[in-house]
């Protein structure tokens, strides 16, 4: 059976076919994938899931290996062979809030996706702060009145520029990483080590 990995959709999709595109595989079906969710390529099964589902699909051995954003990893912990960064999907956490935002005198309210990060971030200033949890589009929350600050990732930094929000701190770097179910690397070992040296090899020249 060949290697399964589970990619994450969106913007590191992209970024890893750019990636996958360097190393010494099989590609076409990847590229003219359009909507479907499994691609079979002549090495590889690959399905598109998004990232918090990509580490739940590994961590359950339904794909040994995973493509996932960093973010995720610190935020969710899953049990999973946290192998290597890949050369792309390079992000900063931020906590960010309207530009020339007067903080209130109470307590902050900070809206985010990452709940856990957020609150370790706050405990290692002891700050207690009500964290409201949003699944996406967070920017609008200091907009609308919801929140006074967000904690989000940050890539290129326009989302923020035009939405008229600022950083004010940045405190955690991260890049796509390379993941691995527990079991099923030791029982297709000869399988997957090979392709995890590629990845590896491919990383390391990119
Ligand atoms: C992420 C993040 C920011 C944006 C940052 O959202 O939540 O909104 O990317 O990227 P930038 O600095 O390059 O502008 P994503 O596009 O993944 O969607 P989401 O809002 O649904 O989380």
């Amino acid at each position: 059976m060949k290697p399964i990995i589970a990619l994450t959709k969106g913007r590191l999709e992209k970024q890893f076919l750019k990636f996958f595109q360097t190393l010494d595989y099989d590609v076409e079906p990847l590229l003219n994938k359009g909507r479907k969710l499994q691609v079979e390529t002549d090495q590889f099964s690959f399905f598109f899931a998004k990232g918090v589902d990509v580490t739940t699909y590994v961590e359950n051995g339904i794909a040994d290996l995973g493509v996932v954003g960093g973010d995720i990893l610190i935020e969710h912990q899953p049990d999973v062979y946290n192998l290597f960064p890949l050369p792309f999907g390079e992000c900063r956490m931020a906590l960010a809030t309207k530009d020339g935002y007067i903080w209130p005198d109470q307590k902050k309210r900070i809206a985010s996706t990452f709940t856990n990060i957020t609150k370790e971030y706050f405990k290692n200033k002891g700050e207690s702060v009500d964290i409201i949890k949003l699944e996406g589009s967070v920017e609008l929350a200091p907009i609308l009145g919801l929140a006074d600050a967000i904690v989000d990732i940050v890539e290129t930094g326009t989302t923020l520029k035009e939405n008229g929000l600022v950083v004010e701190d940045e405190f955690l770097t991260f890049s796509a990483r390379l993941i691995a179910n527990r079991s099923t690397l030791k029982v297709k070992r000869e399988q997957l080590v090979p392709v995890i040296e590629a990845f590896k090899k491919g990383a390391k020249e990119t």
